[in-house]
């Protein structure tokens, strides 16, 4: 679904630099990738932190699963291709953010390992620090805070290729940061990232 078909396009530079606009701006951008179960808690520690960077002082922005396929990705369903595509243009519009040095916060299931790669790897070439931030918490404790009670139709058979039921979720393996959110709470969760922002000089000791 993301083969080029535009053509005669030309990559048009703009005139000032990243470092420039990093300096002018007073910020570095970056994106902050949390993947994890449905239930694990991204939102609400995606929520929070977006909140604590932004009296911090940080422009700081959260794209989220459920809230873009309302608009963007409405086009788009749960079979793997169309994850995959969901991930992919998540990714891209991330990387836009963090260009625009703020600090882009993801949360999106994102189960599989070769998408999140994908996303990783299209920040590296843009030279953009990106940190994939694993929510973890067990299937048991997700399906019984089950939110929106999508387990339970899940277990039903009212909804098909639902991740962790009956379609997988590929756990990070180089994940920058983990965050088990059965042992934590949401602000040790989002200070254990801002410390984690700290230590790469994304943002400043205060
Ligand atoms: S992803 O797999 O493509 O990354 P995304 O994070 O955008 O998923 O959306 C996940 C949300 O969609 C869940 O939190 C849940 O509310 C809803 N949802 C609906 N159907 C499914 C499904 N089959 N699997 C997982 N989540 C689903």
């Amino acid at each position: 679904m993301s083969e080029t078909k535009a053509t005669n396009i030309t990559w048009h530079e703009g005139h000032v630099t990243a470092e420039e606009r990093q300096d002018l701006v007073g910020q570095k951008g970056a994106t902050l990738w949390m993947t994890g179960l449905s239930g694990s808690g991204k939102s609400t520690v995606a929520v929070a932190l977006e909140q604590a960077l932004l009296h911090m002082g940080y422009n700081s922005y959260r794209l989220d699963g459920d809230n873009v396929r309302h608009g963007l990705n409405k086009n788009l369903g749960f079979s793997a291709e169309d994850r995959a595509e969901n991930i992919r243009r998540i990714g891209e519009v991330a990387k836009l953010f963090a260009d625009s040095t703020c600090l882009a916060i993801t949360s999106f299931i994102s189960p599989y390992i070769a998408d999140r790669d994908l996303v990783r790897q299209l920040h590296n070439e843009a030279g953009l620090p990106f940190m994939e931030v694993y929510v973890e918490c067990p299937l048991e404790v997700a399906e019984e805070r089950d939110p929106k009670g999508l387990y339970k139709k899940a277990r039903a058979g009212e909804i098909k290729g639902f991740t962790g039921i009956d379609d997988p979720y590929e756990a990070p393996t180089n994940a920058e940061l983990v965050i088990n959110t059965a042992e934590l709470s949401v602000e040790e969760s989002v200070e254990k990232i801002i410390a984690a922002l700290r230590q790469r000089g994304l943002i400043e000791d205060q």
